[in-house]
């Protein structure tokens, strides 16, 4: 195939990217600090590096598609997290993100705390070591054997859902003779996502018991009335990759209220508020989050401002990023194989994995970028998409991305800004194999969940 034939760019206005890739980058080989993990540069052979290892060693020995995870990048972040909220909050990391035993121990190790949100999760953690004061577990729809196995192995709070899992959750304790720590999930009327939030009508979803309506007042009051639960706060939770802090703003102020009307109802101050996770990483160079010192700020001030317009002590303030620690920590090496160039329009390029190992661009639209990462290239830019190889077309890892015309079967991609939900949330379809997460280290890689195999799959198929 001649790589000269390749279009430089879009001819038609209609296939123009927008935001992102609206025009190429003025450097392809530059593997900008904002979305790449911290310890990754380039090397004397143009080559990226992470941890200092070169990645096409890491190709070479661990496979592709592979989450390379900078550990050193993970637990920087966590002590960012911790050190910007300080002893008087906590931070529940959201093993939702991307669990592993490793990555709990690196939590334990860091001073975090771990959000769960299924029975499973919770066996990880506490496979790992974390201990179960430590841990919360979520969810809308607990399981009879969840709530058995939170209680009995006394995690620190179980975040109450529903009418139903109130008497659940108590019905159990009761029947273990303990006296279960629990906070109320809420539902504010607020749902942000990235540059907005909407603090209207939201409570028309599964999640949580409405402020509106007196819902979660009325969770308060049952509570209160069970001697084996001990109501320690309200949680609120408000949606997903968020930069602006007008929606948690708006949350904490409704959560206040409720504190407030607790304590002129029941003459109560609960100890504790939760204000969930949800905050915003950049997955590509236009995206601009918060520093956790600034979220952390921003979320103290304003809960100290409506605690004293209401008269309260301030409550411990927790929350729960997932994404905004192990999200840009990994990235996703990928092998390029077939190439079609599509005159006047893009350049396909396909790469060894796909929607099974990062559906977040089919089922969000998210946006991604990516780089050649095995060698550097001068050739021009190329308009491309890059594409998995499943039977579906609508299986984009990037939509739109600008990688250099002179790209060869055999070069290696990375999509950076991958860590989480993308092995979290990855399939067997087309029975792919999911595959592994390698962390990397001072020199040192090693694998923290392995590839699966064939017999992995054909084990589950019983036959
Ligand atoms: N706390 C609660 C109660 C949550 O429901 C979530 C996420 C988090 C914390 C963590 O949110 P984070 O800081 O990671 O944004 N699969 C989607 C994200 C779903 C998030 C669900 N809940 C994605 O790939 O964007």
């Amino acid at each position: 195939m001649s790589r000269s034939a390749h279009p430089a760019g879009p001819r038609h206005a209609d296939v123009l990217p927008e935001g992102h890739y609206a025009a190429p980058p003025a450097d392809l080989n530059t593997l900008d600090t904002r979305v790449w993990s911290r310890t990754v540069t380039r090397n004397a052979d143009g080559a990226a590096e992470v941890g200092g290892l070169d990645v096409r060693a890491l190709a070479e020995e661990f496979g592709t598609p592979a989450y390379i995870l900078d550990e050193a990048d993970f637990r920087a972040r966590c002590r960012a997290w911790r050190a910007a909220f300080g002893h008087g909050a906590d931070v529940f990391y959201a093993g939702k993100a991307f669990l592993s035993r490793a990555v709990v121990k690196w939590l334990h190790e860091e001073g975090l705390n771990l959000d769960v949100c299924s029975g499973t999760e919770l066996a990880v953690a506490l496979d790992a070591g974390m201990p179960a004061e430590r841990i919360a577990l979520h969810g809308n729809n607990k399981s009879t054997a969840e709530i058995e196995r939170a209680v009995e192995t006394g995690v620190g709070r179980i975040v109450l859902d529903s009418f139903q899992e109130i008497a659940r959750v108590a019905a159990e304790a009761d029947r273990q003779g303990k006296r279960q720590r629990v906070q109320i999930r809420v539902t504010v009327g607020v749902e942000a996502h990235t540059h907005e939030f909407i603090a209207t009508a939201h409570e028309d979803q599964k999640f949580g018991l409405a402020l509106a309506g007196g819902q979660a007042a009325e969770a308060v009051r049952r509570v209160l009335k069970l001697e084996s639960l001990e109501l320690v706060g309200i949680h609120s939770h408000i949606g997903s990759q968020i930069f602006d802090m007008a929606g948690f703003e708006v949350a904490a102020r409704r959560v206040v209220s409720l504190l407030a009307e607790v304590r002129d109802e029941h003459g109560v101050e609960l100890p504790e508020i939760d204000l969930g996770g949800g905050l915003g990483i950049a997955y590509t160079t236009d995206d601009d989050p918060r520093e956790p010192q600034e979220i952390a700020k921003a979320l103290g001030e304003i809960v100290t401002r409506e605690c004293e317009a209401a008269r309260l002590a301030v409550p411990r303030l927790s929350v729960e990023p997932g994404r905004a620690i192990v999200g840009p920590t990994a990235f996703t090496l990928y092998e390029v194989g077939t190439i079609k160039p599509l005159d006047g329009l893009r350049t396909y390029v396909s790469v060894d994995g796909g929607m099974s190992d990062n559906i977040r661009t089919a089922l969000y639209d998210a946006e991604y970028s990516v780089s050649l990462v095995s060698r550097t290239s001068d050739a021009e830019p190329m308009l491309s998409r890059v594409v998995g190889k499943h039977c579906e077309s609508g299986d984009i890892v990037v939509k739109d991305a600008f990688l250099p015309a002179d790209l060869a079967p055999g070069d290696l991609l990375a999509v950076p800004a991958t860590g989480a939900y993308c092995r979290a949330m990855a399939s067997n379809y087309n029975h792919a194999l999911r595959p592994p997460v390698v962390a990397v280290t001072d020199g040192r890689a090693r694998v923290i969940v392995r590839r699966e195999t064939e017999e992995d799959l054909l084990r589950l198929d019983v036959g």
